[in-house]
């Protein structure tokens, strides 16, 4: 079995055919997927595709980009999802610097307040990081300390930056991108992830793997994920679908 641990079936991408997508992830043993809520609307339809589906359960998150238009009525709503049944996790949240949508300011605020609702819950939390490791791992001690419950989403630092997660007893979890012809500097880095440190994850829509890029990801393909992270480590298929089914079942309490 595989655990697809980040996508967003709840996009728009997914209204045509989303049963089928769900069908054919199946037949490609996913028999867990967590949607990741990306904001107050698509954290709500998670929590309802996890109320419709066995298999899924959901993560409460309002992205960095919406920092500047989030207000105190929209995190008393968020609190309330955290109630909501399959709420697993609180992501994706973060710092993203690459767009710089809403302020650096404002993104700061609004991921330390988020932390602090992770704490209250005990819950682990799910990080988007973009060329912003310097603030996130400043804001993650100084909120949570020398321990961080959760996982770097959509590794994208070097060596250094994935010896501070792991430092902080973090897991790291790669997406279909490590698939990429260019992703050579990734592929080092996957080299040194311990092994009960590893989630897959597609991050579906987005990032399809090479022998299908430029379409759109579903999570099905983290199987080609698994095939990839089992050559670079010299295992088999089998090793890495039961150990990151494991480390996943333990993070998130499945
Ligand atoms: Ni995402």
């Amino acid at each position: 079995m595989l655990i697809d641990t980040h996508c967003h079936l709840d996009f728009k991408d997914f209204d045509g055919d989303r049963e089928d997508v769900l069908s054919r992830s199946r037949a490609d043993e996913v028999g867990i997927i967590i949607n990741v809520g990306a904001g107050l609307e698509s954290t709500l339809r998670s929590i309802e595709l996890a109320e419709k589906y066995d298999h899924i359960y959901a993560s409460a998150g309002i992205h960095p980009h919406d920092a500047d238009v989030t207000n105190e009525t929209g995190l008393e709503l968020f609190r309330s999802y955290l109630a909501r049944k399959k709420i697993v996790a609180i992501g994706e949240i973060g710092l993203d610097y690459y767009k710089n949508i809403s302020s650096k300011q404002n993104q700061k605020k609004l991921f330390i307040m988020l932390l602090e609702e992770a704490k209250k819950k005990d819950l682990p939390i799910i990080i988007h990081n973009r060329e912003a490791h310097e603030d996130v791992f400043a804001v993650l001690k100084d909120v949570m300390g020398s321990k961080v419950k959760g996982v770097m989403h959509c590794f994208s630092g070097d060596c250094k930056i994935l010896k501070e997660c792991l430092d902080l007893g973090m897991f790291v979890s790669f997406t279909c991108n490590i698939t990429f012809k260019n992703a050579s500097v990734l592929r080092e880095v996957v080299k040194e992830v311990p092994m009960d440190r590893f989630l897959l994850e597609t991050d579906a829509p987005f990032l399809a793997p090479q022998i299908l890029r430029g379409k759109r990801n579903e999570p099905g393909y983290v199987k080609y994920l698994a095939e990839e992270i089992a050559r670079i480590k010299c295992v088999s298929f089998d090793e890495i679908a039961d150990i990151t089914t494991k480390n996943a079942k333990r993070l998130f309490a499945l």
